[in-house]
């Protein structure tokens, strides 16, 4: 891992690696539900090692291509399994509990700035992430603010997350107070025990 990669929490992506890297373990199952470049595809097959599996998801044939090059650059291809499918699709495919599922939502970087992630299919696949979370599993969410119905993108994430029961969940958005309100933040889901202590 570089200086760089493990340096500052610079933005929404630095957070979610900062909370992915205290909770996915060797051996995890976990999944990245936009694997775009890799970049996040590639921290989740580091955290979970030769034991574990990452499930990464994209529906861009240059996305998938990316991730590729990426993880087999770094040797790590054997523990991805990349899938060429939308995430709404994500309980069709992937069947396994999971440590944590990884969103970055918007277009590709460098790519066509057309081909985003839709609400409708986000929180869709959200609502799958949930369903297969194990306890202490967390869904990651960067959220952008600026392109073409990234704002209502936004929103419909926020509204389904305040839904979620707060005995099964914890729920967090967070923003960089010192940085214009466009600036991408997080939101994240941790599933609780399945414990009735759990909501005191
Ligand atoms: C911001 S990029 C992801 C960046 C990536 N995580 C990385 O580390 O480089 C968003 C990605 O979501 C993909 N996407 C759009 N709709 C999707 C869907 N329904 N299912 C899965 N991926 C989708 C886009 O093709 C794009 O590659």
């Amino acid at each position: 891992m570089t200086t760089a990669e493990q340096a500052y929490l610079r933005g929404a992506v630095a957070l979610s690696h900062f909370f992915l890297r205290e909770r996915v373990k060797p051996g995890d199952t976990v999944v990245d539900a936009t694997c775009g470049n890799g970049r996040d595809t590639l921290l989740l097959a580091r955290l979970v090692g030769p034991a574990g599996k990452v499930w990464a998801f994209d529906v861009q044939a240059d996305a998938l291509e990316a991730t590729r090059a990426l993880l087999t650059g770094d040797g790590l291809l054997d523990r991805v399994e990349i899938v060429p499918a939308g995430h709404e699709r994500l309980a069709e495919i992937v069947r396994e509990p999971l440590a944590a599922v990884v969103f970055n939502l918007g277009y590709l970087p460098g790519g066509d700035k057309r081909q985003v992630t839709r609400p409708e299919n986000t929180v869709t696949a959200l609502h799958q992430a949930a369903g297969l979370l194990s306890p202490r599993g967390m869904i990651t969410v960067c959220i952008y603010t600026g392109h073409p119905g990234a704002p209502e993108e936004g929103e419909a994430v926020e509204n389904w997350a305040a839904a979620l029961a707060p005995k099964q969940f914890n729920v967090w958005r967070s923003c960089q107070m010192n940085r214009p309100e466009t600036a991408p933040y997080l939101v994240f889901v941790e599933k609780g025990e399945s414990n009735p202590l759990f909501d005191i």
